[in-house]
């Protein structure tokens, strides 16, 4: 799980920590949302509060790799995860960096042993298949929260934040030809927290459970600063969802293109669907069978 934490990181972490179908078996970070060092703290929180201290966590690249830092504070608080109260975790950051984490291990793994969900900026994909693009082959499928294209962007008018934030690398990625699932705001913004569906969760009155309520509670709260009313996009627990659930989600076949020139369109993803291609844009979703799935999780949990 390659990630940035990030208030919806964090609900996509806690559905794969808290489901016994997933073997994840590292968290690496990037910085994004909010800088490295908070994004690689905030994933080690999770993994505490889960109860999955056996989990490694690996800080990776601290800045894009050749456009001028963003953040997003504006969506996720200045800690990162809004909601929760932040503090030092027990476990440590393991000492290697999260990119040569990822082709150690994808250089001793077996040809499509491995699926990467990435919920951030690609900088470390991106940087770990240029070091090493033998890696590739032991990537069965990327699970990527990345783009958009009828939906529109949602830091500028044409893109979206994880694209923007480092479109070379998201290039690098897409361009590797790795077969990839592809979460776009076409698809999150029709998966929100809206209250009905809190309130089932709220129900369950488990310490996890009220975990996540404030996560989305708090999620709400700093979307509505920016439209009122409107509720928080299921973005990065897409990726998870469709894991765990692939058939509450509709898909066609395309070629993800970035566009890296400066100009309005910096950032914008390109989704051809003329020909196929190895990435399943993701077009549709049941929202209610989403939060049906983060309830039994909870319930389970
Ligand atoms: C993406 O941007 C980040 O702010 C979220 O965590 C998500 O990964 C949505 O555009
Ligand atoms: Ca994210």
């Amino acid at each position: 799980m390659d990630c940035d934490p990030g208030v919806d990181d964090a609900v996509m972490l806690m559905m794969a920590l808290l489901s016994p179908q997933l073997d994840v078996r590292a968290i690496t970070t990037v910085a994004g949302n909010v800088p490295l060092s908070l994004t690689s703290r905030n994933a080690r929180i999770l993994c505490q509060l889960m109860d999955r201290m056996d989990v490694p966590v690996f800080a990776g690249c601290p800045g894009p790799m050749l456009r001028t830092p963003v953040t997003a504070e504006d969506f996720h608080g200045d800690s990162g995860i809004a909601g929760l109260d932040p503090f030092e975790p027990d476990r440590p950051l393991e000492p290697a960096h999260a990119v040569s984490h990822l082709i150690k291990t994808l250089g001793a793994a077996k040809p499509q042993e491995y699926i990467l969900v990435v919920t951030g900026p690609m900088t470390n994909i991106a940087a770990a298949l240029v070091l090493d693009p033998s890696i590739a082959a032991s990537i069965g499928r990327l699970v990527l929260m990345a783009g958009a294209d009828s939906e529109g962007g949602n830091i500028t008018p044409t893109a979206e934040f994880n694209v923007f934030a480092d479109p070379h690398a998201a290039a690098i990625v897409f361009n590797s030809g790795i077969p990839a699932t592809v979460m776009s705001l076409d698809v999150t913004h029709t998966v929100r927290a809206e209250l009905p569906r809190i309130d089932r969760l709220k129900a369950l009155k488990s310490e996890k459970a009220s975990i996540m309520v404030r996560l989305l509670e708090a999620g709400n709260a700093l979307e509505g600063r920016w439209k009122e009313g409107r509720k928080s996009p299921m973005h990065d627990p897409s990726t998870v969802a469709w894991l765990l659930a692939p058939h509450i989600f509709e898909t066609r076949a395309a070629t993800v293109s970035v566009v890296t020139d400066a100009g309005d369109r910096f950032g914008q993803t390109c989704p051809d669907f003329s020909a196929g291609g190895p990435h399943d844009w993701v077009t549709a979703a049941d929202a209610d069978e989403f939060f049906g799935l983060i309830e039994r999780i909870l319930e389970a949990a």
